[in-house]
């Protein structure tokens, strides 16, 4: 089973990677789709955030990086994959990513596979990350070590 992981990964975090790991011990293949958000200002290019991610699984061939623009069911269609998963970190990442799954299986019948995320990481995100990292915060905890290399030079 094939199986797409999308999202803006700016920066890829701790949390994504275990997700990503863990959907590699169920499904066969993952597809990571890093969106392309023009009306959303992010801290790296996509090329960047495409290029961490595939720095961390350059070992994996399970593991295949794209960006995407448009809607996410197109992607998903594009490439043949049989379900999106999603990690839910709370219940406040419930509401909304639910939303979201109700419509893109509205839109194009695609199933929705949520993933709870290891209660390590339970409290990092991207935005967090990007936030204590401008304050000269250390974050080398939450982000993997080719990440945490290239925020430095941010
Ligand atoms: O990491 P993020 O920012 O939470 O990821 C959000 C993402 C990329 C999964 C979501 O914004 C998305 O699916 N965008 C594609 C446009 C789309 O299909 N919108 C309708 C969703 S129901």
């Amino acid at each position: 089973m094939k199986i797409l992981i999308p999202g803006s990964f700016d920066p890829p975090t701790n949390g994504h990677i275990d997700v990503i790991t863990r959907c590699l011990k169920v499904f066969d293949e993952v597809l990571v789709g890093v969106i392309v958000n023009p009306s959303k200002e992010s801290l790296f290019s996509t090329e960047v955030r495409s290029e961490m991610l595939n720095e961390v699984f350059s070992k994996n061939k399970n593991v295949t990086v794209k960006s995407f623009e448009g809607l996410l069911v197109d992607f998903a269609k594009d490439n043949n994959v049989n379900a999106i998963v999603k990690g839910l970190r709370a219940m406040t990442d419930f509401d909304y990513e639910l939303q979201m799954a109700q419509m893109n299986f509205n839109l194009a019948d695609f199933e929705t596979i949520f993933i709870p995320t290891s209660p390590e990481y339970g409290y990092v995100s991207s935005s967090l990350v990007k936030e204590i990292h401008s304050y000269g915060g250390d974050v080398d905890e939450l982000v993997p070590e080719n990440v945490s290399k290239r925020l430095k030079d941010v």
